[in-house]
């Protein structure tokens, strides 16, 4: 997968244009877009990253990370994903930074998924969701999820997250509405984030291949 993973990332390239502010999501798959952004950077006025992690490997390479707040609106979001489905809808936040995804995702006119094929699922929720939440209230959303679902929370223990805040991963879902789920778990107090973009789909995804297959 690895080498899918790096013919999606390089693919993602393709979309980038002269004078942007690029949005940088998180994760194996991305590190080699920004590997290949690093090979542009003359082409871009710097990026808004999703993580400490990317933060790191974009000003390793010489790229400017730049503060949402003082860029504005985005024109391209560029991401990885666990899941995802035939609409573009997908699962996130494996590397536990699905928060700060979600509201770059949501600041960017063009959202790009690049994915191996292995990503590719029918119906979201075989890997499990993702939900970053506020330390004290782990075991009230928990409880609530699981009342909700049937489906199994699980603490992913020993993770902080960026904004230190702690996962939940949600076990044994079958995902047949995506906008409902997400829309209900945002609505429980304690919950920061969940990792379902469905009401902010990708627009574009790259599937890593030999060529690459845009969805
Ligand atoms: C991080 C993410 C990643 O995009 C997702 O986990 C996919 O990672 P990888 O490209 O390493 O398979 O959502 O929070």
């Amino acid at each position: 997968m690895t080498e899918a993973k790096r013919l999606a990332g390089e693919k993602a390239i393709d979309y980038i244009e002269d004078g942007m502010i690029v949005g940088v999501g998180t994760g194996s798959t991305v590190a080699y877009f920004i590997d290949a952004l690093g090979r542009n950077k003359e082409r871009i006025k710097g990026a808004v990253s999703s993580s400490e992690q990317s933060t790191a490997r974009l000003k390793a390479l010489g790229i400017e990370v730049l503060d949402l707040n003082a860029t504005g609106p985005l024109s391209l979001y560029v991401d990885g994903a666990d899941e995802c489905d035939p609409h573009k809808r997908l699962i996130k936040g494996g590397g536990a930074a699905l928060t700060r995804e979600k509201i770059i995702a949501e600041a960017s006119a063009k959202f790009v998924c690049i994915v191996d094929p292995a990503k590719r699922v029918d119906v979201l929720g075989k890997f499990p969701l993702p939900v970053e939440v506020i330390p004290m209230a782990r075991s009230l959303v928990a409880r609530e999820i699981l009342g909700m679902t049937r489906a199994q929370p699980v603490w992913r223990e020993n993770v902080v997250t960026d904004n230190g805040n702690w996962i939940l991963d949600i076990h044994g879902l079958a995902i047949t509405d995506p906008v409902a789920l997400e829309t209900a778990i945002n609505q429980i107090p304690g919950v920061v984030s969940v990792g379902l973009f469905a009401r902010r789909a990708a627009d574009v995804v790259i599937v890593g291949g030999e060529p690459p297959i845009v969805m």
